[in-house]
């Protein structure tokens, strides 16, 4: 199923995939395909990475099979991360680099985690807002174009860090929250809602039985209190790659078959 999003020219797409290898190869294929597109019409590729349990294979999958040739144009970013030492097992870059950074040769200069240690979660978002607006050189209001972010969907709906009912849903202004969770899911810092709608490329990987419900309310869209609900590129194209477990509560019509 395609649909035109909210301004011309922005697409949603909905893949299911039987075989987690066949939907760790499209990944694959699309990020090679993105990031040489990205290189050859700009000089570098931007891409932003997620955490949780999901991603994992596939940034394994992308450090065995990406395009050597352009890791050093690639530049890493975070969409969110605990607000935890990046030691601690719950640390996103923790997972993100032994998963996928320590197994390909994207130079250190090019790789931005978010601040987590000798600072407070509101001063990490801004030290990181500064440092992304570095480097995608933006004036006063602009936002940065991502090429990629690959994003994941809570069983509650939520995306990046921003959960339901949270104020930073709301932010439209700063590039990056800080977000005050309960101790369990520690603090949070986030890219924000317009920044993450400005992307080129989106791409939600869900996988698994307990996220069918909330994929089913994001795709369905009646229910905007699912965050995940609330991200709708402006120009650029949503791809949502599930299995089939995940994609359980959705009727064939809805999705193209990976
Ligand atoms: C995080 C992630 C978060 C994740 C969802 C899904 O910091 O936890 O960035 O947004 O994508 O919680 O997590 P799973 O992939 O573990 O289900």
């Amino acid at each position: 199923m395609s649909e035109e999003g909210r301004e011309g020219g922005s697409s949603c797409r909905i893949v299911v995939f039987k075989e987690r290898r066949t939907m760790v190869a499209s990944v694959v294929r699309k990020w090679r395909e993105i990031s040489r597109d990205a290189v050859e019409k700009k000089g570098f590729f931007a891409a932003g990475l997620s955490g949780g349990n999901t991603p994992e294979g596939f940034y394994r999958g992308i450090a065995e099979q990406g395009d050597t040739a352009l890791w050093d144009k690639t530049y890493i970013f975070l969409v969110d991360e605990r607000f935890v030492p990046d030691t601690h097992k719950d640390s996103n870059y923790r997972m993100i680099r032994e998963t996928f950074l320590k197994r390909v040769s994207v130079p250190a200069e090019n790789i931005h985690p978010i601040p987590t240690v000798g600072t407070d979660p509101v001063s990490a978002a801004r030290k990181y807002e500064e440092e992304m607006s570095r480097f995608f050189g933006l004036s006063a209001g602009e936002l940065p174009e991502f090429d990629l972010l690959l994003l994941g969907i809570g069983r509650d709906g939520h995306t990046a860090s921003l959960f339901p009912g949270s104020v930073a849903l709301s932010e439209s202004r700063s590039l990056v929250s800080a977000v005050f969770l309960d101790e369990e899911r520690h603090d949070r810092i986030t890219l924000t809602l317009p920044v993450i709608n400005n992307a080129r490329n989106i791409f939600f990987l869900v996988t698994g039985r307990d996220k069918a419900e909330a994929l089913r309310g994001v795709i369905e869209k009646k229910n905007t209190g699912l965050p995940a609900s609330l991200v709708m590129p402006r120009r650029g194209s949503l791809l949502i790659l599930a299995d089939f477990e995940a994609a359980t509560l959705l009727s064939e019509k809805e999705y193209e078959r990976g």
